[in-house]
């Protein structure tokens, strides 16, 4: 069993998404390896700055979908976002620095913070848009005569 196991209860019915989250599950479970491993900093250094990136192309592009599906907890959604980016990012500065290193704790928190996000939050937007997008047909149907 891998430190973050997939499930497919965490699908959020977006293949785009669904792809994303595999692969940030995969880079928290490298780090987590690298960690336990007892790996230097060079490369951990290097899966973090992986794993930092590509939140952040995720986020992006996850928002790109919740904005054009017209979800209206597009804002709390991204605040969500952000306050993970700030932390993650005020963690890599310390981590660069030196005064700070990878513990069992961060990766915990890491792990559980996508593992709640997706479950919750993802899986609510996710939910939202599809709604949208079936209410989005009902005026066109209702609008046809009835004869
Ligand atoms: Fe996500
Ligand atoms: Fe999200």
């Amino acid at each position: 069993m891998a430190f973050f196991d997939w499930n497919d209860n965490m699908s959020v019915g977006n293949q785009v998404i669904d792809v994303d989250h595999r692969k940030l599950i995969l880079y928290l479970n490298e780090m987590q390896e690298a960690m336990m491993a007892g790996h230097g900093k060079d490369i951990l250094g290097t899966i973090l700055n992986r794993l930092v990136a590509y939140t952040h192309e995720h986020f992006a592009r996850e928002e790109l979908i919740w904005k054009a599906g017209r979800y209206a907890g597009l804002e709390k959604h991204k605040k969500e976002h952000a306050d993970l980016l700030k932390t993650v990012t005020e963690f890599k500065a310390k981590y660069d620095k030196g005064t700070i290193s990878l513990s069992v704790d961060v990766m915990n928190f890491l792990r559980d913070w996508l593992k709640n996000h997706i479950l919750k939050s993802d899986k609510e937007a996710a939910a939202a848009i599809a709604a949208n997008a079936l209410g989005g047909t009902k005026p066109a149907v209702a609008a046809r005569p009835a004869h």
